[in-house]
């Protein structure tokens, strides 16, 4: 059987350090479509999204911070599209926590896209950016940020 979301090359931005992150996220959605499948019960499935959630968090800031190194022209914009990002899967979590909403198909549907549109359309615009600066080969090695920062005269 197939995972509910695949990792393609429709979803890599060519960058491995935000490639690995991107398929953590990916593979919390897959988790948690597993989850609900083999109908584990309500807190393993509070758990998953409580790990989604957090990592969302932390990639989110590790590519605000990288936006932020390179003077990325539309970071005010993506920065507001993952708070609304955010602002979603929080949202989910607090109903799943009041009991006012069971993960099913439509919710995960909701995840799947909430993920993978703004992998495809708004992390896709930045990679042009990145390379512009240097920043491929950069970002290919593990200290990516640190490097970065140096190289540049500031
Ligand atoms: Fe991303
Ligand atoms: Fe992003």
């Amino acid at each position: 059987m197939g995972q509910f979301i695949e990792w393609s090359d429709a979803l890599s931005v060519g960058i491995d350090e935000i490639d690995n992150q991107h398929k953590q996220l990916v593979g919390l959605v897959n988790d948690m479509h597993e989850a609900i499948q083999t109908r584990q019960s309500a807190d393993v499935v509070r758990d998953v999204l409580a790990q989604l959630a957090e990592y969302t968090r932390v990639h989110f800031a590790a590519e605000e911070g990288l936006m932020r190194i390179i003077d990325y022209p539309g970071y005010e914009a993506h920065r507001a599209e993952h708070q609304e990002l955010i602002r979603g899967v929080t949202e989910l979590q607090q109903k799943v926590d009041a009991g006012k909403s069971t993960i099913g198909f439509e919710l995960m549907h909701f995840l799947k896209s909430w993920l993978t549109d703004h992998i495809m359309w708004s992390d896709q615009q930045y990679v042009e950016c990145f390379i512009d600066v240097g920043a491929k080969a950069e970002i290919k090695q593990k200290s990516w940020a640190g490097r970065l920062r140096d190289r540049l005269p500031i």
